[in-house]
């Protein structure tokens, strides 16, 4: 290292962010693969959106008394003066989306789902980073409860297919805009008067939004919400009849639940339905996924009015209870002696690969004995070897790395013995 070379340290992965690993790669592709067949069979489809939006888009959807838009955003302003933020979540973009290209015009049902990172400035621990990766569903203009529990049936196939055991789910309502008002007066005064017992954050929210004092995780004010008003005890006919009908359907899936009145989630947005799948094995931060109805978003956005519901995934939380074998394709190695072995060789390890063989070439002229040694050192299936020999006859030696078993042939002989097994 130079004197002008930079500390190691400046060059790490900023804080809250994770380099994934060619050797843990494996887990998020069958991760992936098992998200997207699953979903697909419930008949979403995958809509990708930009990273980064217009900041008013996550201040008007996700909303400006959550935490998330008050202290976790990463926004920026670009060179021609605008504010933007990278994502800290995906419902608002799927949103903006339909509207500006008019999906809902389209015949086809407006199902969505979509994988990839989100940000949010938190503070890092096991289970929270400020680059994650989730898993999103949406599913708009539906407003019968038994799609509510369809995607919780959904979600629930979805946990059951990656292994996970031991996780419990959680429901509630947070009602809409006939109700909530009436219970967020009551909510209110029942916090005023615990406002000594509540942290700074908390007193400010007392006057905010009290909802938000739910999220809490201080222990002080998860005591003073105990004895808050039930927001169930508030629900207007519709938002009951929601409720029940969903809880109905919940138990003709034989999904089991449990009710969590103080479940409001950290987000502005959500009317009825909210609901979040917890799992035991994750310590502080449980939540494998979480989500729930948002039946005004669209047109507060000022698009057409359509109910809407989906939920989010913790892609870095599922991985880190399921067990997904990252499945490992056995290889050929090529080893070859000289100039003229390295041109033929080339051309067979094209011929291999072209008919589904993976192969690995390494640019370094080795002799035989090194060529074993690392082809063995990477756990190589197969040795194929070009020699001079090998050459002047045009046939090659293929050797099974396992069984030490060693067979001469043409290209194709060497293949069709490859396909036999
Ligand atoms: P959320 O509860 O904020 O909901 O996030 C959903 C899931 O993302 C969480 O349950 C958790 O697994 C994961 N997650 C959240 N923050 C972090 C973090 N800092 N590090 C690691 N994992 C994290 C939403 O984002 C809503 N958009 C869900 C939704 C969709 N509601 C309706 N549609």
């Amino acid at each position: 290292m130079t004197d002008e070379a930079p500390a190691k340290k400046e060059l790490a992965a900023v804080k809250g962010t994770k380099d994934i690993l060619p050797e843990e790669v494996g887990s998020w592709q069958a991760l992936e693969r098992i998200v997207r067949a699953t979903f697909e069979l419930y008949g979403y489809r995958e809509l990708r959106a930009p990273v980064f939006e217009a900041t008013e888009l996550f201040e008007k959807g996700t909303g400006q008394t959550s935490d998330i838009v008050t202290k976790e955003m990463y926004t920026f302003t670009d060179k021609a003066g605008r504010s933007l933020t990278l994502r800290p979540e995906y419902t608002p973009s799927v949103v903006r989306a339909i509207i500006e290209h008019r999906l809902d015009l389209r015949p086809e049902p407006l199902r969505y789902y979509y994988m990839g990172p989100m940000f949010r400035y938190d503070k890092p621990q096991k289970g929270r980073y400020r680059q994650f990766h989730q898993v999103d569903v949406e599913v708009f203009g539906e407003k019968d409860a038994a799609v509510d529990a369809e995607l919780i049936e959904m979600a629930h196939a979805l946990l059951g297919t990656l292994g996970i055991p031991g996780t419990e789910t959680l429901v509630n309502s947070v009602g809409d805009r006939t109700c909530r008002p009436v219970y967020l007066k009551a909510l209110r005064e029942a916090a005023r008067a615990k406002a000594a017992e509540l942290c700074p954050d908390c007193q400010r929210k007392v006057e905010t939004n009290p909802l938000r004092i739910f999220d809490c995780k201080i222990a002080a004010c998860q005591l003073a919400a105990e004895s808050f008003p039930r927001i169930l005890d508030y629900l207007c006919p519709e938002c009951r009849g929601h409720f029940q009908a969903l809880l109905g359907w919940l138990d003709l899936y034989k999904i089991p639940y449990r009710v969590e009145p103080r479940l409001v989630r950290g987000l502005d947005y959500y009317t009825k339905t909210t609901f979040e799948v917890v799992s035991g094995g994750l310590g502080a931060q449980n939540a494998l996924l979480g989500g729930g109805r948002y039946d005004d978003m669209m047109k507060d956005f000022g698009g057409p009015d359509l109910c809407a519901i989906g939920f989010a995934m913790g892609m870095e939380r599922v991985l880190s209870v399921a067990k997904l074998p990252s499945e490992k394709k056995r290889f050929l190695y090529l080893a070859y002696l000289g100039q003229g072995a390295k041109k033929v060789g080339l051309e067979l390890a094209r011929f291999f690969r072209r008919n589904g063989v993976k192969c690995l070439v390494e640019f370094k002229d080795r002799g035989m004995r090194a060529h074993f040694a690392r082809a063995s050192k990477l756990e190589a299936a197969w040795v194929l070897i070009v020699g001079d020999d090998e050459l002047r006859k045009g046939r090659f030696g293929l050797k099974d790395m396992t069984t030490g078993r060693q067979v001469e042939g043409t290209r194709d002989e060497l293949l069709a013995g490859l396909r036999a097994g």
